[in-house]
């Protein structure tokens, strides 16, 4: 097929694109397509892992609370907001608060460590979970300016055996009322989850496109030993580069990143990733034992690196190839004044 009409991007298209297409020429256009709407800059987000505790028990995550072999920490407020500082140090525009769902972490909590955050004068993204319209409220309130809740698969069954004690239509509303409140609404999923088909992944992208998101993160999704899925086969770096690039085809202007779980499957994963649709990293900030804790899936890369080294590693790595690095806060585009 010839990739000339992105607008006539049907589900029966996109499943081609999935699955057949050549995929250097499917990235050459989700590439293209990046340049032409929102240039070289590629916008850096500093990752704090904060705390891998979790009371759900998703069957593909290494620290679901199943696993009793993972050593579990939760960062203290001060820990926190001095990682924070550090980040901001390092010229980090964008703080990302990722964690487990850790209720430790109550909303007078959150929200006493978002103000203190947004003082660095930072945007504030959250990434830690489920919650109660309330908490997102108030989150929004205290000053967070972006929520990352990825679907995972739109595949609602599958969504359910993969979740034990969750259901998709819970997470489907979270994601309505984070976009409600006004937050940059971030989601995405995993590629390569068992029995997930390549149908199923093209109804994800339409989903994504529906709702609106502002940040679509795809990863390819690697088999945890310490979990019911250690067997699995796991997604490839094609596959969840041919869905990123697709996603770019289907929302020219939001903001995609080179995910980590892609570098943890090639050492050039990023770049690739660059190079076919994605406009952001996220390097790691989190420090010292707690980056090799937080272990989502095996093979996590930078885990004995510090967030100094981070930031000049994927900084030459980007104007290698010829990129820019963001100067601002990097906004999706459509939301913010140019
Ligand atoms: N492989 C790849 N990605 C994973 N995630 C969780 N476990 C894995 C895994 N084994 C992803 C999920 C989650 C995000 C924080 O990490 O998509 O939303
Ligand atoms: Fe961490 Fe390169 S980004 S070592």
């Amino acid at each position: 097929m010839s990739l000339d009409d992105i607008n006539m991007l049907d589900r029966s298209a996109i499943i081609r694109l999935l699955a057949v297409a050549p995929a250097e020429e499917l990235y050459r256009r989700a590439d293209a397509v990046r340049h032409d709407t929102l240039g070289d800059d590629v916008h850096l987000r500093g990752l704090i892992e904060f705390s891998n505790i979790c009371r759900n028990r998703c069957l593909y995550c290494g620290i679901n609370r199943a696993n009793k072999r993972v050593k579990r920490y939760r960062m203290s407020e001060e820990e926190l907001l001095s990682t924070a500082q550090r980040a901001a140090g390092l010229g980090f525009q964008t703080i990302v608060l990722q964690s487990g769902e850790d209720m430790h972490f109550d909303q007078a909590r959150m929200c006493r460590i978002i103000e203190q955050i947004k003082r660095l004068d930072v945007a504030l993204t959250l990434s830690i979970g489920e919650r109660d319209y309330d908490d997102y409220r108030a989150f929004r309130e205290a000053g967070a300016d972006r929520y990352l809740l990825r679907i995972e698969t739109t595949d609602v069954d599958l969504y359910h055996r993969l979740n034990p004690g969750m259901s998709w239509q819970r997470r489907h509303e979270c994601l309505l009322m984070i976009k409600e409140l006004g937050y940059e609404l971030g989601s995405g999923i995993m590629v390569g989850l068992p029995q997930q088909t390549v149908e199923s992944i093209a109804d994800d992208l339409l989903y994504l496109k529906g709702i609106g998101i502002d940040m679509a993160g795809i990863g390819p999704f690697i088999p945890h030993p310490e979990t019911p899925l250690a067997h699995e086969q796991g997604g490839t770096l094609e596959q969840a580069l041919r869905a990123m690039a697709v996603m770019r085809l289907l929302m020219p202007d939001i903001n995609i990143p080179a995910t980590t779980a892609m570098e943890s499957l090639h050492p050039q994963g990023r770049i690739k990733a660059l190079q076919a649709g994605a406009n952001v990293v996220m390097p790691n900030v989190t420090e010292g034992e707690y980056r090799r804790l937080y272990e989502l899936y095996p093979g996590k890369i930078c885990v004995n690196d510090t967030p100094a080294h981070c930031r000049s590693c994927i900084g030459l790595k980007i104007l290698s190839i010829g990129r820019t690095i963001g100067q601002g806060r990097g906004g999706h585009i459509s939301r913010i004044e140019k």
